[in-house]
């Protein structure tokens, strides 16, 4: 039986309620991060809680809790949910009013709600066949480097993507290649690593950084720079990111086979570096 927290208390998820008159449920007001977990320890606590805080002060909500608190709400929700390869969901919405009204108050207290999820170890059959991904328009705002709860654009192109048949969409704005619907993007063209610099059109994700830090420590050469429609199209490899789902090679695009249509050698590098950093954190050696 799983236990999350809500507002201060741990309880049971059936027991747990919020009301109906939180801006959460009425407007999508608020923000969210995913951080993985990995024998009970927080990966990357430290970047995650700074872009809370990030998406916090875009939206105009308080951090409810200093990041002693966070680290204390989610070591004690860690050690009432045992487990190897989880993720932490945590939640905070600019919180309940009196009547439904766009505009909003200052004074409102936020609702802080975090949950811990198993996550599944990487299918041996990604890393040896690759997964499928479609491109579609980029409908989304023009905030995406907050990490909102309002994601209905995200969630009809995730959903697209799988009525094709494919896992992924990758995303184009104005002919440039952003992200995908949960996940940053990169490619490699003749051995460099490419993937699009910070701001406003994508979330500045947490994996993807790992994933630039571990390229510069291990001389890969790197760039973060423009994806063209074009370039995605032309790349030997394409790789997307996110916290619950490490590093996916892409091996075909619209039905088209990505490079040679296998997943590629710089794949199976940085996927060895991630799963030895991610060792690391298990055994606390690593954050
Ligand atoms: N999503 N871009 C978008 C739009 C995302 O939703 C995510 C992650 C990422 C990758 O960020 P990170 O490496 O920090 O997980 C990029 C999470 C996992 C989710 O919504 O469940």
């Amino acid at each position: 039986m799983s236990t999350i927290y809500l507002n201060g208390d741990y309880l049971p998820p059936e027991q747990a309620m919020v009301s109906v008159m939180d801006r959460g449920f009425l407007f999508g007001d608020g923000v969210y991060e995913v951080i993985p977990a990995y024998g009970g320890r927080a990966f990357r606590l430290e970047p995650h809680l700074k872009r809370l805080r990030n998406s916090l002060d875009a939206i105009r909500i308080r951090m409810p809790l200093s990041d002693a608190q966070w680290r204390t709400v989610l070591e004690e929700l860690l050690r009432r949910n045992p487990g190897e390869d989880q993720s932490i969901y945590l939640q905070v919405t600019r919180g309940v009013m009196a009547k439904r009204d766009h505009s909003f108050d200052d004074s409102l207290v936020p609702s802080v709600f975090a949950m811990v999820s198993p996550i599944s170890a990487p299918d041996p059959a990604v890393a040896r066949d690759g997964i499928k991904a479609i491109s579609l328009s980029d409908i989304r705002w023009q905030n995406c480097h907050i990490k909102a709860i309002t994601l209905l654009p995200n969630v009809l192109l995730r959903q697209q993507a799988i009525d094709s048949g494919a896992v992924e969409a990758i995303l184009i704005k104005d002919g440039y290649a952003t992200e995908g619907a949960a996940s940053n993007l990169f490619i490699v063209k003749r051995g460099l690593l490419i993937t699009p610099a910070k701001g406003p059109r994508l979330l500045p994700g947490i994996t993807r950084d790992l994933i630039l830090e571990q390229a510069a420590h291990h001389a890969i050469p790197y760039r973060e720079a423009d994806i063209s429609a074009e370039d995605l199209i032309n790349a030997d490899e394409i790789w997307l990111t996110s916290s619950t789902k490490e590093i996916l090679p892409v091996t075909s695009l619209n039905d088209v086979p990505v490079g040679d249509g296998k997943p590629g050698a710089l794949y199976r590098r940085m996927s060895e570096l991630y799963r030895q950093y991610k060792e690391q954190v298990r055994i606390g050696a690593a954050q």
